[in-house]
């Protein structure tokens, strides 16, 4: 099936490190004027941080729009010479899934299930609609941390999980996607989200994005303020050893932040914690150790096709190698094919 980006892809939140800022681009000519307010808070007044600033945009603009090609071409270099280390955690397997978190997908299955009696069986953190619960078994985390360390120590080519995380793994190039996260988000995950977040495309999760970051002291330490890409996203904490490095939450990223209040999670080790993907979060700094976790961002096409959650609008769709950002077939105004168009606006 071909899959879908939306165009904003290439406009929006296209974020910069160097000024910890997320910025927007159409042109050379516009870009100034879109983005006064950040540039401001930046303190980039002058012509020549502006040109600094702009310059470091257009890369990020160009390295998306290479992205899933260049993606494309890691995971077929890595499919015929990387050689794994555990190569049986890559098909999924209930040995692996912890006790807990079986017996909850099970509830999930059930015809009775609902979403109240559910709620009694995970851990409810203080922010809302955030649970926490067990995954993995203790063994495969290790297993899976020393397949993740292996890996970043070959020489195979790396992609980065998103432009705020410099270290880490991209699952489907390493080739987890089929048999491993495909499997866990259809079987285990959606039954949960369809009763925890149906109203969020729970139970109608029919792509993803899955990939490990790592913390540590050195490298990335921290990851700011922001919402997923995603319906409904599940961060699985790996190990090893650390302190500090809390999940924090704020609100829905359309509700107004008046007072700014967070509310924090300590993440447990092969626990998961569930929530929906336009929940603002972020992870504070590690202090000691090295924190590895597993993200899976959780996509509905039905919802996102109506409404992109990065722009607001309706999704402009430019056609992607891959799953691309979960976007399927839908009238588009851009699109060129008049009848198609004009057929699904009756709908
Ligand atoms: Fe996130
Ligand atoms: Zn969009």
């Amino acid at each position: 099936m071909q899959n879908y980006v939306c165009r904003c892809f290439f406009t929006r939140n296209l974020y910069v490190k160097k000024y910890n800022a997320h910025l927007v681009y159409e042109d050379d000519e516009t870009f100034r004027e879109q983005n006064a307010k950040i540039l401001q808070a930046r303190g980039c007044v002058s012509d020549g941080q502006v040109a600094d600033i702009l310059f470091l945009v257009r890369l990020e603009v160009q390295r998306r729009k290479e992205m899933f090609n260049e993606s494309k071409r890691r995971q077929r270099v890595i499919a015929q010479t990387y050689v794994p280390l555990h190569p049986e955690i890559y098909m999924l397997r209930e040995s692996q899934l912890d006790a807990g978190f079986l017996h909850v997908v099970k509830y999930c299955k059930t015809e009775a299930s609902n979403a109240r009696d559910v709620i009694q069986l995970l851990k409810s953190e203080q922010a809302e609609r955030v649970y926490s619960l067990p995954i993995f078994t203790k063994r495969f985390c290790i297993k899976f941390v020393e397949e993740m360390e292996h890996f970043e120590s070959s020489s195979m080519p790396k992609g980065r999980p998103n432009t705020m995380n410099n270290y880490g793994v991209l699952l489907n190039e390493l080739g987890f996607d089929e048999g491993f996260i495909s499997p866990l988000r259809e079987h285990y995950l959606n039954p949960i989200a369809h009763l925890l977040y149906e109203d969020y495309g729970g139970g109608k999760l029919d792509s993803h994005k899955a990939f490990v970051v790592k913390y540590k002291e050195d490298e990335d330490t921290e990851l700011g303020f922001h919402y997923d890409n995603a319906e409904v996203t599940i961060n699985i904490s790996l190990g090893k050893e650390f302190t500090d490095s809390q999940l924090y939450f704020g609100k829905m990223r359309n509700q107004v932040h008046t007072n700014i209040s967070y509310t924090e999670c300590v993440h447990v080790v092969s626990h998961g914690i569930l929530h929906r993907g336009q929940h603002m979060h972020g992870a504070l700094p590690i202090t000691s150790g090295e924190r590895y976790n597993l993200i899976i961002w959780m996509r509905a096409s039905s919802v996102r096709n109506k409404l992109c959650p990065m722009c607001d609008q309706q999704p402009q769709l430019v056609p992607t190698e891959g799953w691309g950002d979960g976007f399927t077939e839908h009238p588009s105004p851009n699109r060129e094919d008049g009848n198609f168009v004009q057929s699904c606006s009756l709908l």
